[in-house]
């Protein structure tokens, strides 16, 4: 039996333009492995949605983002009337991606209001953005809880890292007592050329050229962007109901070309790492900062374009986990991730491959 899967996806750059590539690349395999038929009914960015019942073509909706057009225009289906708020509050669907930016200078808008709306129709949601879990994790999951749907948010820690499955899932039963990640591939990416003699300004500028920087860098390599990770990662693995404002948060930007430098020649390496320490009164202190770690450190080995964390726990000993992410692809694959892991909740197929192939022996 086959079941359809109605997808609305909302945000269309990086993330929602490769999320369309995979539903389209992906689709047979989903169904033919999961018995799962994932039509994508609406799409919306900055300039309005597209929205048809028999679904949209996301190979035909990539290609037009990737030429810098807007959804708003596809005949028949498009409108500019019709917000992705509107798309969100109205249109007929089973699941919400939200891959808009995230905002959380301006109240981590328009992605909060989009989860809230979808989750209150009791459509299940599956976000990278990590604006509305960090202003509002609990009460987006107990809205959640109240209307019988999901909330998944894979892609809003490291990328396409299953950081937050592992903690999540694998580490079931234990206690994580401390989290160090390096959850920022920006930092990590601008400090290693710096550490190669690279001036601040020809590092912000390789990184720019090679997509990795954003035109207002300032949330990433002041640190925002890990601590924001950070306070998903300890409300979430630590059960710990942290906030942004509890971050003591020190950025990369008062580090000098020649400290890092300096750091390499004796043997450390500096990168953007952030604390959780469960406290004994069940809060943690949280913290962001570069650190010159020892060379042989599990997070300082990451290179250019990886990304890390460690669990330290109870009873499973220390887990460290790590990705190397050289696209974007890995990030809007964690949608994708977490839509399986809505339907298919095992992590299994539910059926022999219907094409005969190895992939039968999973299941066997
Ligand atoms: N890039 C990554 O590697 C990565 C990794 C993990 C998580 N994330 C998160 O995933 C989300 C998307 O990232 P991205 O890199 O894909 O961002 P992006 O390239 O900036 O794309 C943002 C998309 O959102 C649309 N948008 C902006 N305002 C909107 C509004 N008011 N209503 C509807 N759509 C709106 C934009 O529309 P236009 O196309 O019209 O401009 C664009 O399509 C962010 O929250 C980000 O933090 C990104």
């Amino acid at each position: 039996m086959t079941q359809t899967v109605r997808i609305l996806l909302i945000g269309l750059g990086n993330l929602g333009r490769r999320f369309c590539d995979l539903l389209a690349q992906k689709g047979p395999e989903v169904e033919a492995r999961y018995g799962l038929r994932l039509v994508l009914v609406g799409a919306a960015d900055s300039r309005g949605s597209a929205y048809d019942p028999a679904g949209l073509d996301p190979a035909r909706i990539s290609a037009l983002k990737q030429a810098g057009g807007t959804v708003a225009d596809l005949p028949g289906v498009g409108s500019a009337d019709r917000t992705a708020a509107d798309l969100v509050g109205t249109a007929e669907a089973d699941v919400l991606c939200e891959a808009s930016p995230v905002n959380l200078q301006r109240g981590a808008e328009p992605g909060l209001t989009h989860v809230r709306t979808a989750l209150q129709r009791g459509l299940h949601v599956v976000t990278p953005n990590k604006g509305p879990l960090v202003l509002a994790y609990r009460e987006l999951h107990d809205l959640a809880a109240q209307h019988g749907a999901q909330l998944r948010f894979d892609g809003t820690v490291a990328g396409g890292l299953p950081a937050l499955y592992l903690g999540q899932r694998d580490l079931r039963g234990a206690t994580v007592t401390r989290i160090e990640a390096v959850p920022n591939l920006c930092t990590g990416y601008v400090l290693e050329l710096l550490g190669d003699g690279l001036s601040w300004e020809e590092a912000k500028a390789r990184a720019r050229a090679e997509g990795v920087l954003e035109a207002d860098p300032s949330f990433d390599l002041e640190g925002w962007d890990a601590a924001a990770k950070l306070v998903i990662l300890v409300n979430a693995v630590m059960g710990i109901p942290a906030r942004l404002e509890e971050v003591d948060r020190t950025g990369i930007t008062g580090l000098s070309g020649a400290d890092v430098v300096a750091a390499r020649e004796a043997g450390r390496v500096y990168k953007l790492v952030a604390t959780a320490e469960r406290r004994p009164d069940s809060r943690a202190d949280l913290r962001v900062a570069p650190t010159p770690l020892p060379a042989d450190h599990f997070l300082a080995r990451l290179g250019r374009k990886q990304m890390g964390v460690i669990y330290h726990t109870d009873i499973y000993g220390t887990i460290m986990a790590a990705i190397d992410e050289p696209t974007p692809m890995p990030s809007a694959a964690t949608m994708l991730r977490d839509i399986l892991d809505i339907y298919v909740p095992g992590g299994y197929p539910v059926a022999f491959d219907r094409r005969g192939t190895e992939n039968a022996e999973l299941v066997s």
